[in-house]
């Protein structure tokens, strides 16, 4: 599974874009190296710690966002989001109370990767439509 982002998981809107590269950068990174031979638990906690205040900020600005263009579903969108902060949040716990790489190789890839990935895909590509579509009537009418 690739967790690179592409063109096509856009959501139209530059600084929301970069933030999920970003995002999908560290995660990636976070996968390499937990999947190395002997991996540095420094190095895996710097990351982990970069995460928790990139996905904060990323989540909360996207929710501000979805506010900004009248977006009606935000608050379905915003449940899931708090889901993904209480999942994230136990992952973290586990990871702080073992602080073993190998518990987390591969929750890192299947919890953090794939969510991110699909989220993209399935939710945040369905603001970026309805923006889409509604700026376009603006402009029209
Ligand atoms: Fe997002
Ligand atoms: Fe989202």
């Amino acid at each position: 599974m690739s967790l690179e982002w592409t063109p096509d998981l856009s959501v139209g809107d530059e600084t929301l874009d970069e933030q999920h590269k970003r995002l999908l950068k560290e995660v990636n990174l976070l996968v390499e190296v937990t999947e190395q031979k002997g991996a540095n638990d420094e190095l895996v906690e710097g990351i982990l710690k970069f995460l928790d205040s990139y996905i904060a900020e990323h989540l909360t600005y996207e929710e501000h966002y979805m506010r900004e263009h009248d977006y009606p579903d935000v608050e379905r969108h915003k449940v899931i989001h708090d889901g993904f902060r209480s999942a994230y949040k136990e992952f973290r716990e586990r990871f702080d109370k073992h602080g073993s790489v190998v518990a987390l190789t591969k929750a890192a890839r299947d919890f953090l990767g794939e969510w991110w990935i699909d989220h993209i895909v399935m939710e945040d590509q369905k603001y970026h439509r309805y923006i889409e579509e509604h700026e376009k009537t603006k402009v029209h009418s």
